[in-house]
């Protein structure tokens, strides 16, 4: 199987009309990262009361936790419209300033991959989040002068998977800074459920257990599981997925029990079986699992690392003993060591 199926990268057929309303469109119904949640509930009432547009957020996190999501919450709780963009998708910084000035006061302009952003595309920015201005340079050699145009306030909301990408001028200039983090089953099973009751799927608390551990951590990848379970059970003429069914129709998508997917695999026996435990660099790994380094850096990685089966040492990546009891090998001399107990949250040594 080539496609990834749990990927937690943004899939074409995510983006139809289903899956949007599986999105929950006000903070009340968005299940989890309860501090961000909470935080930004407090922010939003402050702008409101004030009158004020809300300040610039930086949402931070791997794929699939509900940046694009909560960008959307905050302009439906703010009472604003919300633009849309992405890093790559602005070409010029005439682009960006297109979008800037047909802003409305108060609106949400939501830049995904915002780290992506070209060099010249950023300058425009700082202008505008600082003092909602827009510096535009007219004529070309001597005759070339700089007429400033004035912008509605607005908030940017900025959307990346590592917040450490960002040059530090674009991240001082966000007010909120917000870390979305992997979801623990127990909330996820929240949010199966709900997507299971938007779907009319009948399933059972086992079956959304059962999908919860085998999603990643990941919302996006819960609901995409469940869609496939779903065309399962249809097949299989059950009407109500249960454990069993979400099981063994999580088996034939190639998830295991742990909800890592065939790359993830393929990863994690690199390492045990190829490398001995590791280290290993990271294009190495990417060269053997056939994948973008970036890839494996922000969507294969980050998983690994919160569930301590690999770690990050200053000469490459090891994977943990546990990782190599999973596969059932036994933890090499090197890597016996490496209990996760000696490596700090980051999973650096
Ligand atoms: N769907 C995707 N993410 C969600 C979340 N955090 N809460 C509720 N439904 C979701």
């Amino acid at each position: 199987m080539n496609e990834r199926l749990i990927t937690s990268l943004r899939q074409p057929e995510d983006s139809e009309t289903e899956v949007e309303s599986l999105r929950p469109a006000r903070l009340a119904d968005y299940i989890g990262q309860k501090k961000v949640k909470e935080n930004m509930a407090v922010f939003i009432r402050a702008a409101l009361s004030r009158g004020e547009a809300l300040d610039h957020v930086l949402l931070f996190g791997p794929p699939g936790l509900g940046k694009t999501t909560l960008a959307g919450i905050i302009a439906a709780e703010l009472g604003v419209n919300m633009r849309a963009t992405s890093g790559p998708t602005i070409e010029r910084p005439g682009d960006l300033a297109a979008l800037l000035t047909a802003l409305e006061p108060r609106d949400v302009l939501f830049i995904d991959e915002i780290h992506r952003l070209s060099r010249t595309a950023e300058e425009v920015l700082y202008a505008a989040m600082e003092d909602c201005c827009l510096d535009i340079m007219i004529g070309k050699g001597p005759s070339a002068r700089s007429i400033r145009l004035a912008l509605s306030p607005f908030t940017l909301v900025g959307a990346t998977t590592r917040a450490g990408m960002l040059s530090s001028p674009l991240r001082d200039r966000f007010g909120v800074n917000c870390r979305l983090e992997y979801y623990p089953p127990e909330e996820l099973v929240i949010i199966v459920r709900r997507a299971a009751r938007i779907l009319r799927l009948p399933l059972t608390e086992e079956g959304a257990l059962e999908i919860a551990r085998r999603s990643r951590g990941t919302p996006r990848v819960a609901n995409r599981l469940l869609k496939r379970i779903r065309d399962y059970a249809l097949e299989w003429g059950r009407e109500t997925v249960d454990a069993a069914t979400a099981a063994e129709a999580l088996d034939r998508l190639d998830v295991d029990r742990r909800g890592f997917d065939y790359l993830d695999q393929k990863v994690l026996r690199a390492i045990i079986e190829k490398f001995d435990g590791g280290p290993v660099g990271l294009e190495t790994l990417a060269a053997m699992a056939g994948e973008e380094a970036d890839t494996l850096e922000d969507v294969v990685e980050p998983f690994l690392l919160q569930q301590g089966f690999i770690a990050r040492t200053p000469r490459g990546r090891v994977a943990t003993a546990e990782a190599c009891r999973y596969f059932g090998r036994p933890a090499p001399e090197k890597t016996g060591l490496r209990e996760q107990s000696f490596f700090d949250e980051n999973g650096t040594v």
